[in-house]
């Protein structure tokens, strides 16, 4: 003899369910406005935030960014540190920088309250640009020149820490940025110091 079961073909018979306590909607409505918050952030912040860099992005062959670097470096190199160029570059002038398992190259001396083009790209695997200890961070990466305009608005010795997983030897890739002062000095680098993008185009 069958014994009557429910199949799921056929609804279930009455209210199965317990209603939400009001305190519950109260609570998922609150969530939800938070969330809708949150989304209609994203879009502003684009707008409101400042935060977006502005720059230059084009694509580029990895060998020619890296002969135009060494170029760059033998036209302005000014020292030496540890095998690699001290590069003091006049204000305005395009910088570039390149990445490379695992060494940022070449060190650049720039001034302070001057701006400046940087292009930073990659020879070889993704890196990531952290300018330690300040709160500056891009993505370096193989075949693009990313060309920010940048003021460095404190004086200081900055060093490049990469950021992204770049293979053995990602975390001895620090590289170094010197910022000097009008008197051509460098003054220990305190915590209000920050590197602000050139502003929109
Ligand atoms: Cu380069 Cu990690």
């Amino acid at each position: 003899m069958l014994t009557k079961v429910h199949t799921g073909l056929d609804p279930v018979p009455g209210i199965w369910w317990k209603p939400a306590h009001k305190a519950e909607k109260v609570w998922v409505g609150i969530a939800f406005a938070w969330c809708m918050v949150l989304f209609a952030m994203m879009p502003l912040w684009h707008w409101r935030g400042g935060q977006n860099p502005s720059g230059v992005r084009r694509r580029v062959d990895p060998k020619a960014f890296y002969a135009r670097t060494v170029a760059f470096a033998t036209q302005y190199k000014v020292g030496e540190d540890r095998g690699l160029p001290i590069v003091a570059p006049p204000p305005g002038a395009d910088v570039y920088l390149v990445g490379m398992t695992f060494q940022w190259y070449p060190i650049l001396k720039l001034q302070v309250g001057k701006q400046y083009l940087l292009h930073l790209s990659s020879l070889d695997v993704n890196h990531g640009f952290s300018l330690f200890p300040l709160s500056v961070n891009f993505q370096v990466v193989p075949g693009f020149d990313y060309g920010l305009r940048v003021t460095p608005t404190a004086a200081g010795d900055f060093r490049i820490i990469c950021n992204e997983f770049c293979g053995i030897g990602h975390h001895t890739m620090v590289g170094r940025v010197i910022v000097v002062d009008e008197a051509g000095k460098t003054v220990s680098v305190n915590d209000t110091a920050t590197i602000r993008s050139g502003g929109p185009r």
